[in-house]
């Protein structure tokens, strides 16, 4: 991709909070750094989580709603499907807790799903929860909900912490019996090392879950899911006046490798047991492995 092209197309793409004169320097240093993509553009590797900070800073408050109209309100039941299908809890003849970490969780739905599931289903009431994310201001609403739903907030049992998932820095070896990802991991900069640090973290005969657009293989409904992507900018302006942020959802999800390829990053990380369950005709799909 020439240099020009890239230019134009921060110039028109990058999120409105980004000024003129710190794109034109990332461009001008570009030539001699290693670079990565953003959405569609080509950026150098250290800028990229920045990049992403200020597209989720953009829409923190408006999140459900971005969501909503990404998947018309199928995120739920994806989200609630991939709760039940893990099913995880302390068993009633278990005398251990489990440890869970939910990684690029702001919003906390997955990790309130999860302790709710495990309370209704198990009545596990100690089982503990890290929830990580990079961005502060997406952990700031996961703790607003929280608080307005009287659970979870304050809760000697549920950590908030930011931190990048590719890393877990704070985040012992071997810590964790449960490591789920909803929506997050296509975000990371490098998403092997984001695997890697998955299996790291997890204790041996932990699970890796996680939830991810993905690639639908029928083409014609796969035609039609790119005309509607196409919208999906547009409305984003319509709904929440903002349109850098939808472009680069988007070219996200166009840019995350498909079901197999994915699957294979989990097995080099060191995963077993490894698959994968398309969802809504492969619009997103579940991905796990084990550590053995
Ligand atoms: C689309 S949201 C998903 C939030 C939540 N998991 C859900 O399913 O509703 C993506 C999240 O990934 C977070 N994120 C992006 N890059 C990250 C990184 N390197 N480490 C941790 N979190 C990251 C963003 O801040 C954002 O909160």
């Amino acid at each position: 991709m020439s240099l020009s092209k890239t230019f134009s197309g921060m110039l028109l793409r990058t999120p409105k909070n980004l000024c003129f004169r710190r794109t034109f320097s990332v461009v001008n240093v570009m030539k001699n750094r290693e670079t990565t993509h953003f959405g569609s553009n080509t950026v150098p590797k250290e800028e990229k989580q920045k990049l992403v900070g200020d597209v989720f800073s953009a829409i923190a408050s408006k999140y459900d709603l971005m969501n909503d109209v990404m998947s018309l309100g199928v995120h739920r039941m994806w989200k609630s499907h991939f709760i039940s299908k893990l099913d995880a809890g302390k068993r009633p003849n278990s005398t251990e807790p489990l440890h869970f970490i939910d990684v690029a969780g702001g919003s906390g739905d997955i990790a309130f799903g999860l302790l709710d599931h495990a309370e209704q289903k198990f009545n596990d009431t100690e089982s503990t929860m890290h929830i990580v994310d990079i961005n502060p201001d997406m952990l700031k609403e996961g703790e607003k909900r929280a608080m307005a739903q009287g659970k979870y907030y304050n809760d000697p049992r549920v950590t908030f912490l930011v931190q990048n998932g590719e890393t877990l820095e704070d985040i012992p070896s071997n810590s964790k019996d449960v490591y789920t990802i909803s929506f997050g991991i296509r975000n990371f900069t490098d998403i092997q090392a984001g695997l890697n640090t998955a299996y790291r973290v997890l204790k041996p005969g932990g699970i890796f879950f996680c939830l991810e657009f993905s690639k639908i293989h029928n083409p014609v409904i796969n035609a039609a899911y790119q005309q509607w992507s196409k919208l999906l900018p547009i409305m984003g302006v319509l709904v929440a006046n903002e349109h850098a942020s939808y472009q680069y959802l988007v070219e996200s999800i166009q840019r995350f490798p498909e079901q197999e390829e994915f699957k294979s990053m989990i097995e080099t990380a060191g995963f077993k047991s490894v698959g994968y369950e398309d969802l809504t005709f492969g619009t997103c799909a579940i991905h796990w492995g084990i550590k053995v």
